[in-house]
């Protein structure tokens, strides 16, 4: 695991109440990479991303699913609306939590998804109470990983899944280059650390969790940061994040470094299904 000691909460709930607007029109409703199979748009390739995990981690109707870091709900409303779940998104963000709640309901599934604005390292389920803890892109932002998947097993019921989509450190050994790479992420990402697929797989397993599937999607995420990158230097979005709030910019400008960590190995973007022992 590569730590970044100067990423702080007050900062990541920041970035994600100022920023979310930026994610709307620079992306879409998804706050996730896209996952190609071929020259699909991104906004196609970021909703791909969705319906595959639904499909990796086997999730049916009626199930009770907890939606770690849901963003704007997009994961959220997807598994409410078309695959017929009751789902709680959870949020670090205020202004995330408003609007998530408002796109539930203009698409009509206020009755099967809420949102709770509440720290991820803290929030409460009832034990044996959720059939799916679902989240992605959410654990990169997590300080205590570890702990955060024993409170996800004590969620679930015997037979519950998780589904995890999260940008990881690659395998170890590491260069002192890769590893400068993938710190320079965490700093702009305002990640904490960056797990793994051995260390997600050990806090789950250590977790009381069976793997059920681990995939590596990097090359098929990837293109994702081309994308972002292009647009923000066609948009001139720099110099407007500049006017609106300074500190923003480092991740702006870290769009490369990601692509680069990506390119030679220092970063990878897994996908895990973990199941709650019977
Ligand atoms: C990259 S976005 C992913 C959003 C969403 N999962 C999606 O795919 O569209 C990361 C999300 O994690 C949330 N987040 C970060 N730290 C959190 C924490 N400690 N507790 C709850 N949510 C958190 C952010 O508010 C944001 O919604």
């Amino acid at each position: 695991m590569i730590s970044c000691a100067t990423v702080r909460k007050d900062v990541i709930r920041q970035h994600y109440n100022i920023s979310t607007l930026f994610y709307r029109l620079l992306w879409g409703r998804h706050i996730h990479h896209g996952l190609w199979t071929g020259n699909e748009s991104p906004t196609v390739a970021a909703q791909q991303l969705t319906e595959q995990l639904v499909r990796e981690a086997g999730i049916t109707a009626g199930q009770r699913v907890v939606d770690i870091g849901c963003g704007m709900g997009g994961s959220s409303i997807h598994l409410a609306g078309k695959v017929g779940c009751q789902v709680t998104g959870v949020t670090i963000s205020s202004f995330q939590k408003r609007w998530a709640t408002v796109a539930a309901r203009f698409a009509g599934v206020s009755d099967r998804a809420a949102f709770l604005c509440q720290d991820a390292e803290t929030t409460e389920f009832p034990a044996g109470s959720v059939d799916v803890v679902w989240s992605v892109e959410c654990t990169e932002h997590l300080f205590d990983k570890p702990a955060f998947f024993r409170r996800v097993s004590e969620w679930l019921r015997p037979g519950g899944r998780v589904a995890i989509c999260a940008w990881l450190a690659g395998d170890d050994p590491l260069s002192a280059d890769a590893e400068k790479l993938v710190y320079q992420v965490c700093e702009g990402f305002f990640c904490p650390s960056l797990g793994s697929e051995r260390d997600y797989t050990g806090w789950m397993t250590d977790a009381g969790l069976r793997m059920t599937a681990v995939h590596d999607w990097t090359s098929r995420v990837s293109r994702t940061w081309e994308i972002c990158r292009d647009r923000v230097n066609r948009l001139g979005i720099r110099q407007v994040a500049s006017w609106l709030d300074p500190e923003q910019l480092i991740f702006i400008d870290r769009f490369q470094t990601l692509l680069d960590a990506y390119n030679t190995g220092a970063m990878k973007y897994g996908c895990f299904i973990a199941e709650k022992q019977r």
